[in-house]
């Protein structure tokens, strides 16, 4: 019987022609606008896939990757994986891939106009100017930061948390503003001490120093809360946070009071800890800028990233090694040599 890949949400047409042409058996699960399926059906409608092909965000916890012992994919739609359980994937013999590179310069454009945004409180004053209060000289409650040297005609420094393809990329943006770049990043702290222009802090060091923080690094247990209330209060008056990365590493409560207290100049936000759901009284305070979740959401982006998810889940469907696999220890685990060789 032809393999059969479930795809539980609203895929883009261009990973829909890949499968299509793969001609092996297809699943759309999904409500008419797109909606998400419950974990309830997910579960029952992965006892009939091979391969499942989630979007980003979409929670595959072990309850679905044990719905079926046969699975022998999860092609994520997104860099980041925290969606998926990968460690009982892996346990369970179950590959899981997901779809990085290709973001990487859109993810970064947006976190810098994100940046741009929030020092110049672009759509508060865009606000001012299409509801008509336009009608004078705009002044202090819209005094923005200046991104380069600017009136102090001093560099700003731009700290950057996760010095991953995104961290590195939003680096590359910033030399235009002749910025000082420092990073935070244990894992990579070789990678950045040997990065010309570029140098390594301790977290507390690199938030006491910045004028802007941008974090890029995945959700994982090290990175949750990674920024609370003490890291916070170490952030200058003056300084501005930036987060396109995932909510949770940012602890929004804590982020709210810090912001209503104004204690720092203003946070611009692309990601929430419970999404889509915003922390109470973040979306009431002026110095933010709120996006709907949208850093790789362009059209040639998301075209090339269903492209390759769906790729991902046909290598896996018919039982050869994907590209862009997360957990490569799975290859030689005993429960997935088993469902490929059977
Ligand atoms: C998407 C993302 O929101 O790639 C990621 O990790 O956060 C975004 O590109 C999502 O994953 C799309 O499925």
């Amino acid at each position: 019987m032809a393999s059969r890949i479930l795809v539980p949400w609203a895929l883009a047409e261009s990973g829909r022609e890949v499968l299509k042409k793969s001609r092996l058996r297809v699943t759309y699960l999904h409500g008419p606008a797109g909606e998400l399926p419950k974990l309830e059906e997910l579960v029952q409608a992965v006892k009939e896939a091979d391969v499942v092909l989630p979007r980003g965000g979409q929670p595959v916890p072990r309850e679905v990757l044990a719905a079926n012992p046969a699975l022998r994919g999860v092609a994520n739609h997104g860099v980041g994986y925290d969606n998926v359980d990968v460690v009982s994937a892996t346990e369970l013999g179950v590959p899981v891939t997901n779809t990085p590179e290709i973001l990487t310069e859109t993810t970064a454009d947006l976190a810098w106009a994100l940046l741009m945004a929030t020092a110049r409180k672009i759509p508060q004053t865009h606000n001012l100017t299409v509801s008509g209060r336009f009608t004078g000289p705009v002044g202090h409650p819209f005094m923005g930061m200046d991104i380069g040297p600017g009136g102090s005609n001093l560099p700003k420094v731009l700290g950057i948390i996760g010095f991953g393809r995104i961290g590195r990329a939003v680096m590359r943006r910033s030399k235009g503003f002749k910025m000082k770049v420092i990073a935070y990043d244990p894992p990579l702290r070789e990678m950045i001490e040997k990065t010309p222009g570029v140098e390594y802090r301790e977290l507390h060091d690199l938030l006491k120093e910045s004028d802007f923080v941008t974090i890029h690094c995945p959700l994982t247990k090290e990175t949750h809360h990674l920024i609370g209330r003490n890291e916070l209060e170490l952030l200058k008056p003056t300084a501005i946070l930036i987060n396109a990365s995932r909510g949770p590493v940012v602890d929004e409560v804590a982020l709210v009071s810090v912001l209503k207290e104004k204690r720092i100049f203003g946070a611009g936000l692309d990601v929430y800890e419970k999404e889509p759901q915003l922390a109470p009284g973040l979306a009431e305070l002026d110095n933010v800028v709120l996006l709907p979740h949208i850093g790789s959401l362009t059209q040639d982006t998301r075209n090339q990233m269903a492209i390759v998810a769906a790729k991902n889940a046909v290598a896996m469907a018919r039982k050869k090694k994907p590209r862009n696999l997360v957990n490569p220890e799975v290859l030689t685990r005993p429960e997935y040599l088993q469902k490929v060789s059977s």
